[in-house]
């Protein structure tokens, strides 16, 4: 049933070029340059209205919404709010009948998601839902939603439920954007033929995952290890540490790198292995400062970055390059080497990488 993996985790990192195929396939027209989302389709009038989403979800699933936010905000201009589920519906959110909850659950049952949903339902707002689980509680909670057809993901820590709920973000703010006539239609066009190629890089880096491994080797007793991004890749930098935290049990921690100034910075020498996430955007300057203020204090960085980005693999000791893309999709591609490096380092330390302790695969209580 691992077919021929040692862990379902391995098995669910590899099988991401397919689970993402699936996850696009018969949405995007790379032809005619569109993206059809059949769930979505009665209920666009209002998604095009409205004033202003607000994302809720827990852990992982938290993580691919904060990537929505700055996916929506780019390509529909659509104000965002990313809300951990468990606070927001302890709190009391002012939310009208304009607004839009969308909810991301690979499960469907996490209970503060659930819980955040109806919360906004009740006040009133459009409930929206990306979700794995087909019939789970939560899709059949929603007024609307869009499956991420990513296959069962039995390992406990998420890998390609994140990735496809980043795909299909990435699908809905194109679409909300050529409706509310947001984004340039060359860019649109660009978008949906470069996302069409998305399984084909994410292969690409999996033919490397020896020289990751290799890497995980090296850094297998490391205590502490800092994850930085910007842009896009903030949220991953936080997924990155996740992954490591949950299945490896080292302490880890992701910032936007700019907040390395401000308090983290203090922790760097020579046993902090820093995973520095620099897709070739408009702050790469910024993150080769910032790659340059660690080297100072001895900190050995490892760095995932687009392969033409030489100024930052010469800059680092360590690196994972990665097929280039467009800016905003650039997570898809940054988020492999990552779950790769935990996995092996979790391998190496003997954990039991699929049922880590104290985790369970869906949290169905509070
Ligand atoms: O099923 P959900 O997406 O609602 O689950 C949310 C989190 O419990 C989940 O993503 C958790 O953080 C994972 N173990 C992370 O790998």
């Amino acid at each position: 049933e691992k077919g021929g993996y040692p862990h379902f985790m391995l098995k669910e990192i590899f099988e991401q070029p397919r689970a993402l195929a699936d996850c696009l396939r018969g949405r995007l027209n790379v032809e005619n340059s569109s993206v059809q989302l059949g769930g979505l389709t009665d209920i666009m009038d209002r998604l095009e209205g409205a004033e202003r989403l607000i994302i809720a979800a827990c852990g992982t699933s938290w993580h691919s919404g904060l990537v929505g936010e700055y996916l929506f905000e780019h390509l529909a201009k659509l104000p965002v709010e990313v809300e951990y589920a468990s606070e927001f519906r302890y709190r009391e959110p002012l939310i009208s009948e304009d607004d839009v909850m969308l909810v991301i659950s690979q499960s469907g049952e996490t209970a503060d998601t659930l819980a955040a949903l109806r919360t906004a339902r009740e006040r009133g707002a459009l409930a929206l839902g990306i979700c794995n689980v087909v019939g789970s509680t939560i899709a059949r909670d929603t007024d609307a939603g869009v499956y991420t057809h990513a296959g069962p993901e039995i390992g406990v820590a998420s890998t390609k439920a994140f990735t496809t709920q980043v795909a299909v973000l990435t699908m809905m703010a194109i679409l909300l954007g050529q409706k509310r006539n947001t984004i340039d239609s060359a860019y649109a066009a660009r978008l949906i033929r470069e996302l069409n190629g998305i399984p084909e890089k994410i292969e690409k880096i999996l033919d490397h995952s020896e020289s990751v491994k290799n890497m995980a080797e090296l850094f297998t007793y490391a205590p502490n290890f800092l994850y930085l991004g910007r842009t896009y890749n903030f949220p991953v930098a936080l997924e990155g540490a996740l992954k490591l935290k949950e299945i490896s049990y080292i302490h880890a921690e992701g910032y936007p790198a700019a907040e390395m100034k401000h308090g983290p910075i203090a922790l760097i020498d020579k046993m902090m292995p820093v995973v520095v996430i620099a897709a070739t955007d408009h702050t790469n300057d910024k993150m080769i400062s910032n790659i340059e203020e660690v080297k100072a204090r001895g900190g050995r960085i490892i760095a995932i970055t687009g392969e033409e980005n030489s100024e930052v693999i010469d800059l680092a000791e360590f690196n994972c390059p990665i097929p280039e893309t467009e800016d905003c999709l650039s997570p898809l591609l940054t988020a492999i080497p990552l779950q790769l490096l935990s996995y092996y380092i979790a391998v190496n330390r003997g954990c039991d990488v699929d049922q880590p302790r104290n985790l369970a695969k869906s949290v169905t209580v509070e």
